[in-house]
């Protein structure tokens, strides 16, 4: 199709700009008038956002006398929060030191972040297949290469990658990776799998652009140590990680910790884009850390996703359990539920929209198109009945479009 700003002088990478599917599914769903269960957003439940607390440190922090906290904030971070996140960090096994931080506008600057100091046009850039969307169409949009490599229960099929790039002929220059909960997958990468990676990178003189942005949420299962961890601090190890599943996504609020001599290219990277990231929201987080909010809400949230879980997956088995199959995720947000080959997701959504349901089907979270008989739902946003509504729905939108395709 013609782009319709073909007038335009446009650059050669605007119209290769490929958007998120995910994320144009707020937009979508925002027109919508009649009752719609959502299981398409990552987006933490409503009332697991402490609106009431964040409410009183407002209230406290941004205050009529707070002139400053609306003022520009230095572009590494405002001190505070600085100071905060180091020491959520000290007693855990991503403990880190203050050359190392960036406060970042949510996880997705983080990965935007890696790419524009990474990625030159033409560079491959390794992701797991399925992967997040917005992390592929950020490496597209420098013009790098996406290869799309398999996963399994345990994540990324390390163990795939040699034949790959040799298959390709060149090195990657990154690898983008979801260890914990992935999304869309859910699933979680090994422990053996997580070293074979960093091998993998160290041999290949790559960056593993590291982004966990669930870990926290784990609701079964054994911890895994990070890749940040493992890697003691490797220049090979990007990580990125955000407040947004933890805490708000609207108040876009992460950081980067990263070896300590791309702090100079990070600031001016980050300058090139948003000066700084939003302080009033810097501030509001900073409070919440440092009167310790965050272990008390982190627990609880665990305790509700994880009866969450099992709602979405009682829901499958009444409802899909002679079509579908669907991953078992120990933490985070998603479901990963595979259909019968003739039923296209792509197909199925406008129908499943009708019935009062939505999801994100397959092909979105792979640049190739795959997974068209796939769907990604996210279980953390729905109460349990609200979720057995809503994939009863989707069992009608699917015998719908079978019935059609049939007749
Ligand atoms: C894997 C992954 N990375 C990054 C992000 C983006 O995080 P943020 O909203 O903080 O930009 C998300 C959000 O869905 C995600 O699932």
């Amino acid at each position: 199709m013609p782009h319709p700003t073909g007038h335009l002088p446009l650059a050669a990478r605007a119209t290769g700009l490929v958007g998120s599917v995910i994320d144009s599914s707020t937009s979508l769903l925002a027109q919508q008038s009649h009752d719609v269960v959502r299981f398409a957003m990552g987006s933490p439940a409503a009332e697991a956002v402490p609106t009431r607390l964040l409410a009183a440190i407002s209230a406290a922090e941004l205050g009529e006398d707070a002139a400053d906290a609306y003022a520009y904030a230095a572009t590494e971070g405002d001190p505070g929060l600085r100071e905060a996140v180091l020491s959520m960090l000290a007693s855990t096994g991503e403990a880190t030191t203050p050359e190392r931080l960036t406060i970042t506008s949510g996880g997705m600057q983080g990965i935007d972040l890696a790419c524009k100091l990474f990625v030159d046009p033409g560079d491959l850039v390794v992701v797991e297949s399925p992967t997040y969307t917005n992390a592929s169409a950020t490496v597209l949009s420098y013009g790098g290469v996406v290869l799309e490599a398999p996963t399994d229960a345990n994540g990324l099929v390390v163990e795939s990658l040699p034949a790959l790039i040799e298959a390709a002929g060149r090195l990657p220059k990154a690898i983008y990776a979801i260890p914990n909960f992935q999304n869309p997958s859910g699933t979680t990468m090994s422990l053996p799998r997580r070293h074979a990676l960093l091998d993998l990178a160290r041999r290949w003189g790559c960056v593993i652009i590291d982004d966990d942005p669930y870990g926290l949420l784990r609701f079964e299962g054994e911890e895994l140590p990070s890749l940040r961890e493992l890697g003691q601090g490797e220049p090979c190890v990007f990580s990125v990680r955000t407040f947004s599943k933890v805490l708000a996504p609207g108040l876009r609020v992460g950081w980067v910790d990263a070896v300590p001599e791309l702090g100079q290219l990070l600031i001016n990277a980050k300058q090139a884009m948003d000066t700084c990231t939003n302080l009033p929201a810097q501030r509001l987080i900073a409070r919440f850390l440092k009167d310790g909010h965050l272990h008390s809400h982190v627990s609880r949230l665990r305790v509700e996703y994880h009866h969450r879980k099992i709602a979405m997956q009682k829901a499958l088995s009444t409802h899909l359990g002679d079509l579908a199959t669907w991953t078992d995720p120990d933490g985070g947000f998603f479901l990963w539920v595979t259909l019968p080959e003739r039923i296209d997701t792509q197909a199925l959504f406008p129908v499943a929209l009708a019935e009062g349901v939505a999801f994100i089907p397959g092909p979105a979270f792979s640049p190739g198109g795959r997974f068209q008989n796939a769907l990604r739902v996210c279980f953390a946003s729905t109460s349990p009945e609200r979720t057995l509504e809503g994939v009863s729905r989707l069992r009608r939108a699917i015998d719908r479009l079978l019935a059609a395709q049939d007749g």
